[in-house]
C-alpha cells in the first residue's frame, strides 16, 4: 500500500497530450461508407475500449451484469444473479430486494443530485415551462403515490396510464412503482377499442387520465375516449383526472376525481414508503402488437429492467452529469418507458420532455426547442428526420445547435440518405449518430454502438456488451455474410421480458419456441463481414408506422366492424416518409356499393377505432382475397402484388 503511494507521488505521469485512446475496431479497416469517430469523441467518451469490454461481457456475462448492478444500490443483494434453470423463463438478480424508484429517485436525494433538474418539460405552444429538480420530483411522485393509495391499489394491482405527454405521466408512472403497483401506459394517441381493450385485459381497477391533450393546436378529448371506453370495462372502480386543457368534461360522481382537488385533501400530504420489492416483482406491462391476434402484454420486473436501462444509456448515451437528454419519443411507447423515464432518472441525468411535435406550429419547432434548452444528446426516430428534412437545411440553421454533441436514432431502420442529413444538417459532420436497435421486448438497446464505434449509415452496429445476435435461415443454420435471414439473440440479458402477462404459453411459442435455446426477434436482416448488422424489417404481421408498432390484425378487426365490411386484409408497404404505410383490401357485404366515399368512411372508421396512426394510406375493394386452402389471409401475396413483385410459392394458395 505504501510502495503504491509513494511511487506515485514520486513519479507524476506527464503528458503532452491526452492518453491516446484507440479503439481496437479503428485498427481494422472498414468495409463500405465509414464514419470513424474524431479524437475529440474518444476522449470524451466515458468508454474508450469497445473491444476490451466486449470480450471481457462475452467470456463472463454475469460478471458484467453484477458490476453494473452493483453500481447501483439495493435494499439485499442478490444470491445469484442469473437463474436459467426454467429456460426460457429467466431470472435476474434471484433472491435481490429493490425498487426501481429508488434508484431513479430516493437515491439522487441524498447527494448534491437533490438540486439537480430531473425534468423539464415545455408545452406545444411554447407558453409554459416546468421543470423539477430530483427534490421537486420526489415530492410530486410521493403526492401522486400517496393519491393512488387512497383509491384502494395495493402491491401487484395494475394501474392503466392514459394521458398526453405532460409531467403528471411521468409521475404517474414512477407513483406506482413506487407502491409495487403494475402501471401499464397506453399511449395518448390510441382510441376507444384499443383503450378498452387493454383495461380489459389487465384488470385494471384504476385509470390514471386528463381532460384532454394538444395535438398540433387541437384538443384530443382523452376523458372521453376514457368514458367510452369504460363503458365496456365495469371493473374500473376509479378514475383520476389530471387538468390540462381545460375543457368541459363529464365527471361521474363517485368514479372521477379531478387531480389537483385530490392534492389539496389531507390524502395527499405526508410521506410515502417506497416499498421493498423483489428484484423480479412485476414494474410494468406494456401491450405491443404481434404476429397475430390482440396485442400482449409484455411484463418487465424492476431489478433487471433497472440494470439494463441503467447500463445501456450509460455506455451508448455516455450520459454525463451536465447533460441534457432529450427522447422525443412518447411516453407511451417503450421508448419513453425506458429512455425519458427510467434510463435518465436511474443516471441522475436531466430529461426534457415536449408537448407537441416536430412541426407545429412550424417545421424548425425541434430546433427552437434544442436551442432554448441547450439540449446536449438528441434521440428521436427516422420517420421524423425524414419530415423534417422534407421541409429543407433553412429552417434548423435559422437555430444554434451548438450544444448537441451526440444524435440517436430508433423505432425502424434509417435510410442512409436520411443519416446523412442528420448527420450533416443536424450534427454538424461531426456528432456520431446512435442508431439503437431494440424492442418493447428487450427493454433496452440490444443491436447499437456507442460513440467510439465507428458508423455506417443504416446498421447498427454491433450486439450490446453480453448479447451475441446471429443471422439464421427456415431452418436455424447460420447464413453467410450479406445474407438476409432471421434475426436472433442468443443471449439472455436483464432488461429481456419476463412472460406475457397472464399468457406464458404464448410467450415460449412466441419468442422461443422456432429456434430452440435462441430468441426469436421477429426481424430479418444481414450481417456483413465486418460484423455490423443491418436490420431489414418485420417478417411476421407487424407494421410499423412512422416508427409505431401496429398489427396487421388490430385494422383488419377495425375494418370488419363496420357494416359494410364482410372481410378485410391489411399489410405493410413502404412509405417515403412514415417507412411503412397501411395498404387495406375489403371485401364488401352483399348489397353494398364500392365508393371513394364509403373508402374515405372506412379509413376514418379505422382512425376513430383505434387512433389517427392506424388511419390506412388506402382502402382497395377486392372481389377476393388471396388465402390459404385452411382459410388463412395470405398477406405476402398481396404484397407482392400490390409492388409487382413475384409472388413466390404459392402452391397453398386455395385457388
Ligand atoms: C424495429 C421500439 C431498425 C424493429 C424500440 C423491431 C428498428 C421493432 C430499430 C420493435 C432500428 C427498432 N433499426 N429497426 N434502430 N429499432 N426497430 O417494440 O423492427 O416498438 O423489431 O420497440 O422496431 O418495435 P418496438
Amino acid at each position: 500500500m505504501a510502495t503504491k503511494t509513494k511511487s506515485k507521488v514520486a513519479k507524476p505521469v506527464r503528458r503532452a497530450s491526452p492518453p491516446k485512446a484507440r479503439p481496437v475496431a479503428k485498427a481494422r479497416k472498414l468495409s463500405g461508407e465509414v464514419y470513424y469517430p474524431s479524437k475529440k469523441v474518444i476522449e470524451q467518451a466515458r468508454l474508450k475500449d469497445w473491444d476490451k469490454l466486449a470480450k471481457s461481457a462475452k467470456k463472463d456475462l454475469r460478471g458484467f451484469w453484477e458490476a453494473e448492478a452493483n453500481e447501483l444500490e439495493w435494499f439485499g443483494k442478490w444470491k445469484k444473479v442469473l437463474d436459467d434453470s426454467k429456460k426460457p423463463f429467466y431470472k435476474w438478480f434471484t433472491g435481490a430486494k429493490v425498487n426501481i424508484v429508488h434508484n431513479a429517485v430516493d437515491r439522487h436525494l441524498k447527494s448534491y443530485r437533490k438540486n439537480k433538474l430531473a425534468l423539464i418539460w415545455e408545452s406545444e405552444d411554447g407558453k409554459d415551462h416546468r421543470s423539477f429538480s430530483y427534490f421537486g420530483l420526489n415530492r410530486q411522485v410521493v403526492r401522486m403515490a400517496n393519491v393512488i393509495k387512497s383509491m384502494g391499489v395495493k402491491k401487484g394491482d395494475r394501474v392503466t396510464i392514459y394521458m398526453g405527454r405532460i409531467p403528471e405521466i411521468v409521475f404517474a408512472m414512477l407513483a406506482c412503482a413506487k407502491i409495487g403497483a403494475i402501471h401499464s401506459v397506453v399511449f395518448g394517441g390510441f382510441s376507444v377499442d384499443s383503450l378498452a381493450g387493454r383495461i380489459e385485459d389487465s384488470k385494471s381497477k384504476l385509470v390514471i387520465t386528463c381532460d384532454g391533450s394538444f395535438q398540433n393546436g387541437k384538443i384530443v378529448q382523452l376523458k372521453s375516449i376514457v368514458d367510452d371506453s369504460l363503458k365496456r370495462c365495469p371493473a374500473v372502480e376509479n378514475v383520476i383526472v389530471v387538468k390540462r386543457v381545460g375543457n368541459e368534461v363529464n365527471m361521474e360522481t363517485g368514479r372521477d376525481h379531478w387531480y389537483h382537488e385530490l392534492l389539496e385533501t389531507p390524502i395527499a400530504d405526508g410521506k410515502c414508503e417506497t416499498v421493498q420489492m423483489d428484484a423480479e416483482d412485476p414494474l410494468f406491462i406494456l401491450y405491443t402488437s404481434g404476429s397475430t391476434g390482440k396485442p400482449k402484454a409484455i411484463l418487465h420486473t424492476h431489478g433487471g429492467y433497472m440494470v439494463g436501462t441503467y447500463s445501456t444509456l450509460k455506455y451508448v448515451f455516455d450520459i454525463q452529469d451536465d447533460d441534457r437528454w432529450w427522447c422525443t419519443a412518447d411516453p407511451g411507447w417503450i421508448t419513453g418507458h425506458s429512455y425519458i423515464v427510467y434510463g435518465p432518472m436511474l443516471n441522475g441525468a436531466t430529461s426534457f420532455l415536449f408537448e407537441g411535435g416536430p412541426s407545429y406550429p412550424e417545421p424548425n419547432r425541434w430546433w427552437q426547442v434544442i436551442e432554448r434548452y441547450g439540449i446536449t444528446i438528441f434521440y428521436t426516430a427516422p420517420t421524423a428526420i425524414r419530415g423534417l428534412m422534407r421541409f429543407g437545411d433553412s429552417w434548423p440553421s435559422k437555430h444554434d445547435l451548438s450544444s448537441l454533441r451526440l444524435l440517436g436514432t430508433v423505432g425502424e431502420p434509417i435510410n442512409p440518405e436520411a443519416w446523412r442529413w442528420y448527420h450533416r444538417v443536424i450534427g454538424g459532420e461531426k456528432l456520431p449518430i446512435m442508431d439503437t436497435w431494440w424492442q418493447t421486448e428487450t427493454g433496452a438497446f440490444m443491436i447499437t454502438p456507442t460513440p467510439v464505434v465507428p458508423l455506417k449509415p443504416g446498421s447498427g452496429t454491433r450486439p450490446f456488451f453480453g448479447q451475441e445476435a446471429e443471422i439464421v435461415d427456415e431452418q436455424g443454420k447460420t447464413v453467410g455474410d450479406d445474407t438476409e435471414g432471421y434475426l436472433v439473440l442468443k443471449n439472455p440479458w436483464p432488461a429481456m421480458l419476463r412472460t406475457i402477462y397472464g399468457d406464458d404459453e404464448r410467450y415460449v411459442t412466441q419468442y422461443w419456441s422456432k429456434y430452440p435455446g435462441k430468441y426469436t426477434t421477429g426481424d430479418s436482416a444481414k450481417r456483413d463481414k465486418d460484423g455490423y448488422f443491418w436490420i431489414i424489417g418485420r417478417v411476421d404481421d407487424v407494421i410499423k408506422v412512422s416508427g409505431h408498432r401496429l398489427g396487421t390484425a388490430e385494422v383488419e378487426s377495425a375494418l370488419v366492424s363496420h357494416p359494410a365490411v364482410a372481410e378485410a386484409a391489411a399489410i405493410g408497404l413502404p412509405h417515403e416518409i412514415k417507412g411503412q404505410g397501411i395498404y387495406t383490401f375489403v371485401l364488401l357485404r352483399a348489397g353494398k356499393v364500392a365508393s371513394a366515399e364509403l373508402a374515405e368512411e372506412l379509413r376514418q372508421h379505422v382512425a376513430t377505432h383505434i387512433g389517427p396512426i392506424a388511419r390506412p394510406e388506402e382502402v382497395r375493394f377486392v372481389d377476393k382475397l388471396p388465402k390459404t386452402r385452411s382459410g388463412k389471409i395470405m398477406r405476402r401475396v398481396l404484397k407482392a402484388r400490390a409492388q409487382g413483385l413475384p409472388e413466390g410459392d404459392i402452391s397453398t394458395l386455395e385457388e
